[in-house]
């Protein structure tokens, strides 16, 4: 295999700003024509695939494998990123009567929208943990209608009509990849042509939190990109994201070294935040008042009211981000308000936000999540104390978004295993995968084959069930964690006759990355027995 070709910082800087990047792998030209004929004869003539895509048009590893995308995907996750098993081969059949200028603009704004997780739901999240490859083995100018991204909207909960109007076509020659951040609003084009229009996503997932660039970094500053896509200027948040990604311990690192501009007086920036203050003037002020650092205490009931459903989209991400810059002020505040979201959540089941497409974590938490490890006394404090299932969720949500800074929490994670909420255990043990360092690996074991009253009854979306999460979540985390999960060789051995797919696929990867002999044979077993005979089709069966 060749060697990978890593991003430099521009093209990191630009991803983490525009959600995005386009690129052409170097394989073969003839191979993204086979991939084509074989993807028509399929969708003329088979069920979609689904998730079994890639099984059944092997060909498509080579472009999975090629220097291109590995380096991609090492870049924005890490060298030890994860396959997810879902994939999908999303095509557009050759069009009959050519839509209107006015349908297709129509059509194209009700496309738009950001994807939902499976098997069940998972939080949106600001930083690069999950990442979608996307590709075209067919040329795809903008006639045929290529999948549309809108530019920056990876930060947003949710997208408005002023997003949907700069949906922006991602066209190019047969073979063209896009890599883009999981949460970025997209659509589906609309075709004017004959011919069939593919796009077959794969999904990748973070295994590891970054201690260091794992692009072609030359230089750790942070600077935004001369070329910016995404519709605001949120420089506090990239810098805070490009931080985390370079590994610094400090997510602020890059905002403190730039400083505050003297001139600007934090009482007339705090009078900026009023709503009868223009949208932009309202963002750069709430960026000065980051830079102000713990200074802008006086900041933190205005940027507080501009969380959750009170704001704009981009002021909810730019307040997040001033709140945690801040730091240690603004704790006590987002916490009552976190408290307050919970007791507004207690009777409604499941909590508003909670969908099983994808979970908008409340902003307190992201808030108390930048805040860093000053937050964790008190987000254990909600963990523990909180009668309020929404509240103790967002807690362990913040907590793993800290990574191994929260290290001092996993005992009240770990108590939270046996909450009778699958929604709070779901959340709990994603945030122990982040976690990582001292979490004991039985009681996390358990949740490999855990059943609860109601988990395995309620069917919640797409016929997945509770335990199909929870058992999902639980070998994705072993696999996250390579030769520390070896004591769970056996447990993981069992779990790829889950009836979940998702749970075998993960686990599969978990005894793949133990490297023992043992776990190389059960692996190598299962793989055997789930051998796909591409060149079988409808018309042929053996
Ligand atoms: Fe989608």
């Amino acid at each position: 295999m060749q060697p990978p070709i890593l991003l430099t910082d521009e093209q990191m800087q630009q991803y983490i700003v525009d959600g995005y990047l386009v690129f052409r792998p170097s394989v073969p030209d003839d191979l993204h024509g086979i991939i084509y004929e074989k993807l028509n004869r399929i969708i003329d003539n088979e069920v979609n695939p689904g998730n079994n895509v890639l099984p059944r048009v092997p060909e498509m590893r080579h472009i999975l494998n090629c220097p291109e995308v590995r380096g991609a995907l090492i870049s924005v996750l890490g060298p030890d990123y994860l396959e997810h098993p879902h994939r999908f081969c999303h095509p557009l059949k050759p069009v009959e009567e050519v839509p209107s200028p006015k349908e297709r603009e129509e059509r194209l704004h009700k496309n738009c929208h950001q994807d939902g997780y499976t098997p069940l739901g998972h939080p949106r999240h600001h930083r690069s943990r999950y990442a979608r490859i996307m590709y075209y083995p067919q040329d795809s100018p903008e006639e045929i209608g290529p999948t549309h991204v809108i530019p920056g909207t990876q930060y947003n909960t949710g997208l408005s009509d002023e997003d949907r109007e700069r949906a922006m076509p991602v066209a190019g020659e047969a073979g063209t990849v896009s890599l883009t951040h999981f949460d970025i609003g997209h659509a589906a084009g609309v075709s004017q042509l004959k011919r069939h229009r593919h796009m077959i996503k794969f999904i990748y997932v973070r295994a590891s939190e970054p201690t260091e660039p794992t692009w072609a970094s030359a230089d750790t500053t942070w600077r935004k990109p001369t070329s910016i896509k995404s519709a605001h200027d949120l420089d506090h948040v990239w810098s805070h994201c490009w931080d985390w990604s370079c590994g610094k311990r400090d997510r602020y690192e890059s905002l403190k070294a730039s400083g505050p501009d003297p001139s600007d007086a934090l009482d007339t920036l705090i009078e900026n935040l009023k709503p009868s203050v223009d949208l932009e003037t309202q963002l750069s002020s709430i960026t000065k008042i980051a830079t102000h650092s713990e200074r802008a205490a006086p900041a933190v009931d205005s940027l507080v009211r501009l969380l959750d459903d009170n704001g704009h989209k981009a002021l909810r991400v730019a307040s997040i981000y001033a709140l945690g810059a801040i730091g240690e002020p603004a704790i006590d505040a987002l916490v009552d308000a976190l408290r307050q979201a919970g007791q507004r959540e207690a009777s409604n089941d499941p909590p508003s936000p909670w969908s099983e497409g994808a979970i908008l974590m409340n902003d307190t938490a992201h808030a108390l999540a930048a805040v860093g490890p000053a937050a964790i006394s008190s987000l254990v404090t909600l963990l523990e104390q909180s009668e309020h299932e929404w509240t103790r969720i967002n807690a362990a949500f913040a907590l793993g978004e800290l990574d191994s800074h929260a290290t001092e929490a996993v005992p009240a994670l770990v108590d939270c295993l046996s909450d009778g909420s699958h929604r709070v255990v779901r959340t709990v043990v994603d945030a122990l995968g982040n976690i990582r360092s001292s979490v004991p690996i039985e009681p996390v074991a358990r949740m490999l084959s855990v059943d609860r009253s109601g988990w395995d009854t309620d069917e919640l979306h797409r016929w997945w069930r509770p335990v199909d999460q929870i058992h999902t979540s639980a070998a994705t985390l072993f696999a996250k964690w390579g030769t520390d999960a070896t004591v769970v060789e056996t447990e993981l051995t069992t779990a790829l006759d889950d009836p979940c797919g998702h749970v075998g696929s993960f686990a599969l990867n978990a005894l793949q990355r133990l490297g023992t002999p043992t776990a190389d044979r059960a692996a190598l077993d299962f793989l055997m027995s789930q051998r796909w005979d591409a060149s079988i089709d409808h018309e042929r069966l053996f």
